[in-house]
């Protein structure tokens, strides 16, 4: 019973074992290609895996691989909305065809693993997927589990396919364009100091270019090895023709900024570089003259309170010096004088034997007296060394109070409307002034032309706040409370299938990482003073003789003054002459 139990046993492990190894022979060639598609993880992860085309040896693989799968059969015409690292298995050489740009742009960096039949060359397949901008291409022959071998395209290579072997430590698929081995990068610069100024070099005679976009760029190619090919605008185009071009696969990258106020176009551009307001540069409001300075700060507000508690005190003074009502009349409140004489800081008659009362009622006018002469001394000395301003205007309903006019160039106003920009609607269409041409607005905002205020990025406004520093006086302010949009990304346009864009967006954040590009930013100015862009002087055209205050500025003073005298003498003459005149009747 034993022996058979044992027997039994035997039998049944032998079978299992049997069957495990026939099974292991059916499946050699997906073993191979599951070690491939295993050394391939350890490359780069990946999480998803797309399987395109007709069925073929991958279908079968997939099965014992543990990650997502999606099989697309015959088109790619849909939005490609699963995980980005993704490997693409293809069966047969077709290259998927259609498919919306999205998708594409999504997928053009991922690795390809094609499985060919024996008869095709690697070379022309890696071609035609060059022809496409497909660059991270591996082939594998239908007879790889003899051969082992793999073969990639490696587009910066003569001839540009490499044979991997599979048990060998040479990576099957490596980043192309970290060297490009001076390709040329298509650039169309905007020209816009300090964004981008191109000047010849002294020593070498050749073209270059610095400001704060044009500097990412060029170290852009310095890093890739790459060089960078120069294309100029038609001076008669404004700058949103280089979108046009990028949209249109006309260039490589754009040197300008554009704004992603349109999401349409986030195919075309790369990950937003600057983040920027976008606000009204006023002009700083006006000082007062000096010979209003006396004027403001008589207010009548204060004033008032002043004659209240002149009243006040007149009124107390009377009663309390013999407590009784007695005394109490118009005349002699109005008239006051020791009240009047005690609040304008003067000596009066302390009357003898005062009482207690009296005596705290003086001290109260004589505190009073002390508090009002030194808040005017103080109030009038400040405001004569430094005059106050007329006031900020800090909402678009009251921007018709400015007193210029805002000038903006026909497109940017475009731009707004289409946007339905609640603040540029809210500006009063006469305090508008729309200018066709934007190159001489550029030049009147760079010259500081006070006949207007203007629109202007943070980033732009940092370098004129730079310049400012050297003017006896700033001209404009960047005002917060009049923006038309505290948020704006600026970023730079690029041809849509840039098989290098990952690499951009990474040196990109880089550069604003290590603090770069707000070092650029804040020498931008001196830059263009360098390149002799700007001048290196004072735009505010400070007046050398500040008048003060004039005697002819306190001159009404005397004329009032003169105007009541004379008021007084006919009053008393008359006075006089009534006196006189009832004398005589009687
Ligand atoms: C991907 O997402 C878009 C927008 O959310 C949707 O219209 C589209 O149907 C999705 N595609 C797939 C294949 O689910
Ligand atoms: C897709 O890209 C091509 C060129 O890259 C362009 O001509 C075409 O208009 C784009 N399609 C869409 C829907 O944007
Ligand atoms: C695999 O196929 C290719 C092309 O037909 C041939 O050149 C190669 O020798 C084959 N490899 C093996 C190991 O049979
Ligand atoms: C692959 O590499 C291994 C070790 O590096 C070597 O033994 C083998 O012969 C190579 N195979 C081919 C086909 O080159
Ligand atoms: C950069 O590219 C040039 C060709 O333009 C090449 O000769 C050089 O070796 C490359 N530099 C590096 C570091 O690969
Ligand atoms: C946004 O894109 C649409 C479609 O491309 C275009 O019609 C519109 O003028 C664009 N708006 C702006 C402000 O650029
Ligand atoms: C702009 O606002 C108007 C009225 O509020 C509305 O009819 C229009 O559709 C809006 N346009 C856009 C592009 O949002
Ligand atoms: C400012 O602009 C106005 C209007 O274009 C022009 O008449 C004036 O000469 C300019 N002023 C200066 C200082 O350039």
């Amino acid at each position: 019973m034993t022996w058979l139990v044992i027997l039994l046993c035997f039998l049944g492990y032998m079978a299992a074992h049997i069957a495990d190894i026939s099974v292991q022979n059916q499946r050699l060639m997906d073993n191979e290609l599951i070690n491939l598609l295993l050394k391939l993880r350890n490359e780069e992860f990946y999480d998803t895996l797309l399987v395109y085309g007709k069925d073929c040896e991958f279908h079968s693989v997939i099965k014992n691989v543990d990650v997502a799968v999606v099989l697309v059969s015959d088109s790619m015409n849909f939005e490609w909305n699963f995980s980005s690292l993704t490997l693409i298995l293809s069966c047969g050489p077709d290259i998927d065809n259609g498919g919306p740009n999205s998708t594409s742009i999504k997928l053009q960096r991922n690795r390809r693993l094609v499985l060919l039949k024996e008869d095709f060359q690697p070379s022309n397949i890696c071609n035609i997927y060059t022809q496409k901008e497909q660059y991270n291409i591996a082939l594998v022959r239908e007879n790889f589990t003899k051969s082992k071998s793999i073969y990639t395209c490696r587009y910066f290579q003569d001839p540009n396919v490499d044979e991997v072997n599979l048990s060998g430590t040479k990576p099957i698929f490596i980043e192309q364009f970290q060297n490009m081995k001076g390709k040329a990068i298509k650039i169309v610069p905007d020209l816009l100091p300090p964004r981008v100024m191109v000047y010849q070099d002294a020593n070498d005679g050749e073209l270059k270019m610095i400001g704060y976009v044009a500097n990412l760029i060029t170290n852009f190619a310095q890093k890739v090895n790459a060089t960078l090919q120069l294309d100029f605008l038609k001076p008669s185009k404004s700058i949103t023709e280089i979108s046009r071009m990028a949209k249109d696969d006309e260039l490589d990258m754009g040197i300008t900024l554009e704004a992603s106020l349109n999401t349409s176009n986030l195919e075309t551009s790369s990950y937003p570089y600057l983040l920027t307001s976008y606000c009204l540069m006023v002009q700083v409001p006006a000082k007062f003259p000096y010979n209003l300075v006396y004027a403001l700060i008589v207010d009548p507000l204060v004033l008032g309170i002043i004659f209240v508690l002149f009243l006040l005190l007149s009124v107390l003074l009377i009663y309390s010096q013999k407590m009784s009502c007695r005394d109490l009349s118009v005349a002699n409140i109005l008239l006051n004088d020791k009240s009047l004489r005690g609040l304008l800081g003067q000596s009066f008659p302390f009357p003898l034997n005062a009482s207690k009362k009296l005596r705290l009622i003086f001290t109260i006018l004589c505190f009073a007296s002390i508090m009002l002469t030194t808040m005017y001394e103080a109030y009038l000395q400040s405001f004569f060394t430094d005059p106050p301003s007329e006031p900020h205007i800090r909402s678009f309903k009251d921007i018709g109070k400015l007193r210029h006019k805002t000038i903006i160039t026909a497109i940017e106003a475009n731009v707004l409307i289409s946007t339905n920009n609640t603040q540029f609607l809210d500006i009063p269409k006469k305090h508008l002034c729309i200018y066709e041409n934007w190159r001489d607005w550029l030049a009147m905002r760079d010259t500081f032309n006070l006949s207007y205020n203007y629109l202007v990025t943070e980033d732009r406004w940092s370098s004129y706040a730079e310049q400012q520093k050297l003017f006896k006086t700033p001209l404009f302010y960047y005002s917060n409370d009049l923006c038309f949009s505290r948020m704006i990304f600026l970023s730079i346009p690029l041809r849509r299938h840039l098989p290098y864009r990952h690499l951009f967006d990474e040196h990109m954040m880089r550069q604003q990482e290590f603090g770069l590009v707000n070092y650029w930013k804040s020498h931008s100015f001196f830059d263009m003073v360098r390149l002799r862009l700007t001048p290196l002087k004072d735009l505010s055209q400070p007046t050398v003789y500040n008048p003060s205050l004039l005697m002819e500025d306190i001159s009404w003073i005397m004329k009032i003054y003169f105007v009541a005298i004379s008021l007084s003498v006919f009053c008393f003459t008359m006075e006089i002459g009534w006196d006189k005149w009832k004398r005589w009747r009687d």
